[in-house]
């Protein structure tokens, strides 16, 4: 019987995958066997739970509630403020017109409240603001909806408002390009500022969308010292390992080639050498899917494209890359 994720790092941190109602049908044998976390990869996004203004739509979040509390997993929840999957009448008055601030934030707050009432004691950490910050030089938060009509401290309030929902949830700010210098020091200055302020925050979320090079081991260990640094817990939120570089744009792969296979194998094994060094900071990390039959980044950023990113393949065997981990410790 093969050795399970959970327990290969209890020691270390909680291990998670991110799943949908079809995925904890489909992969329900690895899910429940190898992972002790989950994350809704889109049902509790604010256009699947909250579509308008008066109606909630709970129904395929609470399935993935149920499938963890049945299997005694961990949940936790994705994500409450973001300019991604938001519909547009959440910025609208009736008559199409732009909202105003006071009033936004209301509907800020109540969406909050709503959904970290119906979890509460369900889901123990929350991504509150999710990419909040710009890729762009220059530029420190990204233009959104939310900040054009709140301003800056939309982000503060959502932590507020989040807090005081839930006491209990741990509070994170989870971001993307996390490594790329730049970036991860906009994302330090604003952690700081918010800690300064005594804005509720527990912790950081590092996406973790890598690939076979970027970013490097050095790159990695930079940040998660810089980050730490502040004395936030870390979460890996949203792993995997693409097998495309940046600049690769090819579709017509029907395999990973027996040296992406190795490549990524010695990849998964120093990414998890260094995150178990910082296993006192680094309290949990998640996959953005379970086995390569299904990922996001099938079609993402290449259209067409297949990917395998994680560590099991498309018939739920365990990869090279399982293997390698084992030999961890
Ligand atoms: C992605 C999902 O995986 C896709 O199914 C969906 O179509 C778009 O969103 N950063 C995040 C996640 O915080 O919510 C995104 O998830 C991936 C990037």
């Amino acid at each position: 019987k093969l050795k399970e994720l959970k327990s290969l790092f209890k020691d270390d941190f909680l291990i998670g995958a991110a799943v949908t109602p079809k995925t904890i049908d489909s992969q329900k044998e690895l899910i429940v066997q190898h992972f002790n976390s989950i994350t809704a990869e889109n049902e509790m996004k604010f256009e699947r739970v909250h579509p308008l203004e008066n109606q909630y739509s709970f129904e395929e979040a609470d399935k993935l509630i149920e499938f963890a509390n049945n299997h005694k997993l961990q949940m936790r929840g994705h994500t409450l403020v973001w300019h991604n999957q938001t519909p547009p009448w959440m910025f609208e008055q009736s008559d199409g017109s732009e909202l105003e601030r006071e009033a936004l934030l209301s509907r800020m707050k109540a969406h909050i409240d709503t959904v970290l009432n119906r979890y509460y004691g369900k889901i123990y950490a929350w991504d509150v603001v999710n990419e909040a910050i710009s890729d762009s030089d220059g530029q420190f938060l990204r233009d959104s909806k939310w900040r054009d009509i709140i301003g800056d401290d939309f982000i503060e309030k959502a932590f507020t408002y989040a807090r005081a929902a839930d006491p209990n949830a741990l509070l994170f700010y989870n971001d993307y390009n996390e490594f790329v210098p730049e970036k991860r020091d906009k994302i330090y200055q604003l952690m700081k500022s918010m800690i300064d302020k005594g804005v509720p925050i527990d912790g950081i979320g590092l996406q973790g969308h890598w690939n076979l090079e970027y970013p490097s081991i050095d790159l990695m260990k930079e940040g998660i010292e810089k980050y730490a640094s502040l004395g936030l817990q870390l979460h890996i939120t949203e792993l995997d390992v693409s097998m495309f570089l940046h600049e690769d744009k090819r579709t017509d792969l029907q395999a990973p080639t027996k040296e992406m296979l190795e490549l990524q194998a010695i990849r998964y094994k120093e990414i998890f050498s260094l995150l178990k060094e910082y296993r006192k900071h680094i309290t949990s990390v998640t996959f953005w899917g379970v086995a390569d039959d299904y990922t996001w980044l099938d079609n993402f950023p290449v259209r067409g494209r297949k990917n395998w990113p994680f560590l099991f393949d498309q018939f739920h065997k365990p990869k090279q890359s399982y293997h390698e981990l084992l030999k961890l410790n």
